[in-house]
């Protein structure tokens, strides 16, 4: 059986209510902090501040006995032995992580360190940040040899991040001493030596007591390297794929084949490279741009980043360009906007391209009805009800008597939509699909003009023919007679 180990995690939010709870599954004694009294005491009173799979089941099973909350940070750091820092770390004005946060809950803890204590950086931080917070408890006097700084990087997405912290390809630990590695070994036991999976109510996933959790334990900056460079890369083949889309789209190919075809060699793999309105959230955009500004402070050349950020960007004025190709004019224009959080499975509307498309539809004069499943609260807190913005109360309601129907965020039920019912609802049968959820043989057979993000539009009206022979003319114009090969652009004489 695994030894308890207490715990202390600082920040009740996306990540730390999750590593919190995922703790005490594994039968750690844990106590939450937040300096959000308003926040504390929904937990305390059984409430649930975040959507996330599996999470009401695991904070009613563990509340009040594994896990407590509290504001009293003080307190909970003396009580533990791994004091876990999951607080905000946003982007700030220069692209530099905004550490205040962390710097502020390090001066709390540095009042309460007695006997030895392991501090874990779980929140994202740029590289030597590990330094930085053994410098400040150095200037608060706290004893060198009455703690250690590691890093213990998360690798959570929102929607599956307890399935993801349960079941995970790998945990990563940067440790600069033994004892530290050995606190942090003997906290993720359960998962390495696979006890946890053979508990009977288990969460079901990947791992299992044959093929436990992997731990790497390595140096503090490369751990803080593992994470920023893993964000990176998934936001490189997001936009690698994108930018292949935006080409697949100029020579009527279908970038969902080509993403099939690359994603079959084994060294590819076909994760994360779904084309569309490209990444938001509030991890990937800030992720990119520390992980930027760290190189740039290194002198290290990372043009690269750069370009994944671009591509990005782009994408969104991408979309927008097709709902002004679709629609000529959107002064008037009534639009549903199906999806406002970043991504499928959330209720986080941080960077979220959704909420970006519809403040610049709003802004072109256009009447929006919006609906998600789960993000309209936070939504209406910064896009609140007006005269040409109102929520539905779902998917019909919002596409009712529409002039097109923008599907943004890759909610399931998005996919799954009875076409017949939205037909009748619309005024006009137009769908322009941010996240490629259909087949344009499907909704040409139910009689939408569908426009989706690197692919041939499918139209229905004869406006649509009339785009169709002009791209058919413009690619004619590059293929020559003998080659039947698209020539480079000619260049300009
Ligand atoms: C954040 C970052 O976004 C993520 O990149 C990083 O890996 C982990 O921290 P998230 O959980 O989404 O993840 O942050 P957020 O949802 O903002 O939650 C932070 C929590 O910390 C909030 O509940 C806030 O009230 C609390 N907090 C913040 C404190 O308790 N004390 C502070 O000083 C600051
Ligand atoms: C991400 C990382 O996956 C996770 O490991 C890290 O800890 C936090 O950041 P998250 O931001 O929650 O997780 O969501 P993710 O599923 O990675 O999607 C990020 C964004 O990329 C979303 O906006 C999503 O719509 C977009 N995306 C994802 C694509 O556009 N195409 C894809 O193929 C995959």
């Amino acid at each position: 059986m695994s030894e308890k180990v207490s715990i202390c995690v600082i920040g009740s939010g996306y990540v730390g209510l999750v590593a919190a709870v995922c703790f005490a599954e594994m039968g750690h004694r844990v106590t939450c902090v937040d300096n959000d009294e308003p926040r504390v005491k929904t937990l305390n009173e059984g409430g649930v501040p975040i959507y996330e799979e599996h999470l009401p089941e695991l904070l009613a099973k563990h509340r009040g006995r594994n896990v407590k909350f509290t504001c009293d940070l003080g307190a909970a750091v003396r009580r533990s032995e791994a004091i876990f820092i999951a607080v905000g770390t946003p982007q700030g004005d220069s692209g530099a992580a905004d550490l205040s946060y962390v710097e502020a809950v390090v001066s709390e803890i540095a009042r309460s360190i007695g006997d030895y204590k392991v501090i874990v950086e779980k929140s994202t931080v740029p590289v030597y940040t590990n330094e930085w917070i053994c410098r400040v408890l150095h200037r608060y006097g706290v004893d060198p040899n009455s703690f250690d700084v590691v890093s213990n990087p998360e690798f959570l997405r929102e929607g599956t991040a307890i399935g993801d912290f349960l079941h995970p390809d790998r945990i990563v630990v940067g440790a600069g001493t033994e004892s530290a590695a050995e606190v942090m070994q003997r906290i993720y036991q359960p998962l390495t030596g696979g006890s946890y999976y053979s508990q009977p109510n288990a969460l079901p996933g990947a791992c299992s007591a044959l093929h436990p959790a992997k731990l790497l334990v390595t140096s503090p900056q490369s751990s803080e390297i593992i994470k920023h460079a893993s964000n990176a890369f998934l936001a490189l083949k997001i936009s690698f794929i994108n930018a292949v889309g935006n080409l697949a789209e100029a020579v009527d190919a279908d970038i969902e084949d080509i993403a099939a075809g690359i994603g079959l060699d084994s060294r590819i793999g076909p994760k994360f490279l779904r084309a569309g309105l490209g990444y938001g959230g509030s991890c990937f955009p800030k992720d990119v741009a520390a992980f930027h500004w760290v190189a740039q402070q290194c002198d290290v050349d990372f043009q690269l980043l750069e370009e994944v950020r671009k591509i990005n960007e782009t994408q969104r004025d991408v979309f927008y360009n097709k709902v002004l190709s679709a629609l000529w004019t959107l002064r008037g224009k009534r639009l549903a906007a199906l999806g406002l959080a970043f991504k499928g499975d959330t209720d986080d509307i941080r960077d979220s391209p959704a909420i970006e498309i519809v403040k610049k539809l709003l802004d072109a004069g256009a009447l929006v009805s919006g609906f998600d499943p789960e993000a309209m609260e936070r939504s209406k807190e910064i896009l609140p009800p007006s005269e040409t913005l109102n929520y539905a109360s779902d998917i019909y309601e919002a596409a009712r008597d529409t002039d097109a129907v923008l599907i943004l965020t890759d909610w399931k039920a998005f996919a799954t939509l009875d076409l017949q019912r939205l037909k009748q609802a619309v005024r006009f049968p137009i769908v322009i699909d941010g996240r490629n959820l259909y087949k344009p043989q499907t909704m040409l057979e139910h009689g939408f003009t569908y426009v989706s993000m690197g692919r041939p539009a499918s139209h229905q009206d004869q406006l649509g023919q009339a785009a169709k022979q002009n791209a058919r003319s413009r690619r004619e114009s590059m293929v020559t007679p003998l080659s039947g090969r698209c020539l480079p652009f000619a260049p300009s004489t």
